[in-house]
């Protein structure tokens, strides 16, 4: 008997201990929850503590007056319910800590969010299903002149940016209303007098459900502005480079109108090629203009030998061939978006490396050139010359094929032959 008298005290004592470890969970969570819960627990604190002060009561008294064995299953159900009341409290404790640490960084998340709002030096609206802005920040009020308070009629969003009476056609709303997905729209708007990107971005509320839109749009009129005045200066240096490049064709054709001829017909066969190759339009125009001056090294050649009507010593053709590099000097300091005075120094080279100046071969050699050296040696061949009369397109289209891969580039050959297959016709 007085065993099981110890053994039902001692479960009591333990009993107690557990409680009492309750007790401090508790107190942690009451100091951790936030206001609102806060007198909803200590409700619930009163309410245990309550229970458990009378538990220890009445278990007491049964544990003195009971005989066996009711004594042993009081102390035993005493025991079970404070360790029930332990697990309880902590898995309690657990489940606010987490909840009260997600309030906590939901909290920091909107003050960010509003920060960012506030300070976006960007224009940010939000906006409902039917268009109306029910949200803006302060940089809307400022350019947009928007004021959403509470009471006040809810801002189209269409006035407000387009300064219409509905969406305009290609409107950034209309796109991502349908489609669910962000949509950009670049525009002038007159009554703001300003350019705008505008970027319209789905609002999602639960299930994923469309409920309006954000948006998030900048001024971007200095950059237009920005835009405007590079391509203005850009045109009046292509305007002045082909001044230039016309000076220079001039020059030719007033001392050698045979090389002005070649260099006019070669420059339009090499543009022709190009574009076959589908090439960019950049390169294309590149092409064109240095096919035009290709030959002007020329101008350093005494008249009487580029005119001479039968054929060349090794002397006067060596001086000849100086050409190229006579081009490159000349050419080499002209300010271009393309590598003019290089197209023209390599026109001669040869994929094999047999070509002059420099024995350039393979990839040393500019695509550009390649091309050029392409349409030199057709116009040349199918041309008159001074020492000789012209040798027919045929034959200089047989040239080609013939060294195609060895002279000349075989993607080239092929363009050149395409060119003339589908009825290209050299200017006259
Ligand atoms: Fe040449």
């Amino acid at each position: 008997m007085t065993a099981i008298k110890i053994l039902t005290v001692l479960m009591v004592l333990i009993g107690t201990i557990f409680l009492s470890l309750s007790f401090q969970s508790a107190k942690k969570i009451s100091a951790g929850i936030s206001e609102e819960l806060h007198q909803k627990w200590l409700i619930v604190l009163c309410l245990i503590g309550f229970f458990i002060l009378g538990y220890i009561f009445f278990d007491l008294v049964l544990i003195s007056n009971l005989p066996f064995p009711d004594e042993l299953i009081t102390g035993g159900v005493f025991l079970g319910g404070a360790v029930f009341v332990y697990i309880i409290i902590n898995v309690s404790h657990d489940t606010i800590a987490a909840r009260q640490k997600a309030e906590e960084a939901i909290a920091l998340a909107r003050d960010d969010w509003q920060t960012t709002f506030d300070a976006a030096t960007d224009v940010i609206t939000v906006h409902d299903m039917d268009f109306n802005i029910i949200r803006s920040n302060p940089s809307a009020q400022s350019i947009l002149g928007l004021q959403i308070e509470e009471g006040m009629p809810l801002a189209k969003c269409f006035r407000s940016y387009h300064g219409t009476e509905k969406p305009p056609s290609g409107c950034a709303s209309c796109q991502s209303l349908q489609t669910g997905k962000p949509s950009t729209l670049e525009i002038f708007e007159p009554h703001l007098n300003r350019h705008l990107e505008i970027r319209a971005m789905p609002r999602f509320g639960k299930d994923r459900r469309l409920i309006g839109l954000i948006h998030v749009v900048r001024d971007i009129s200095e950059r237009k502005l920005a835009e405007a005045k590079i391509k203005e200066t850009l045109d009046s240096l292509r305007k002045a480079l082909a001044a230039t490049i016309q000076v220079l064709v001039s020059v030719v054709e007033t001392r050698d109108p045979y090389t002005a001829g070649h260099q006019i017909r070669s420059a339009d066969l090499a543009r022709a090629i190009a574009t076959e190759m589908k090439l960019s339009e950049g390169q294309i125009d590149g092409i064109r203009i240095a096919g035009t001056i290709h030959d002007i090294g020329k101008l350093s050649i005494p008249a009487e030998i580029l005119s001479k009507p039968c054929s060349l010593t090794t002397i006067e053709f060596s001086l000849i061939k100086e050409h190229s590099r006579q081009g490159y000097k000349i050419l080499k300091d002209v300010e271009s978006p393309w590598p003019l005075a290089e197209m023209v120094y390599q026109h001669h080279e040869r994929m094999d490396g047999s070509g002059y100046p420099r024995n350039l071969k393979g990839d040393e050699i500019l695509m550009e050139a390649r091309i050029l050296a392409v349409a030199d040696v057709v116009e040349s061949m199918a041309s008159h010359r001074p020492y000789r009369p012209g040798l027919g397109l045929g034959v200089a289209l047989d040239e080609i094929t013939k060294n195609r891969g060895v002279f000349y580039d075989t993607a080239v050959v092929n363009a050149c032959l395409r060119v003339f297959n589908e009825g290209y016709k050299m200017p006259d």
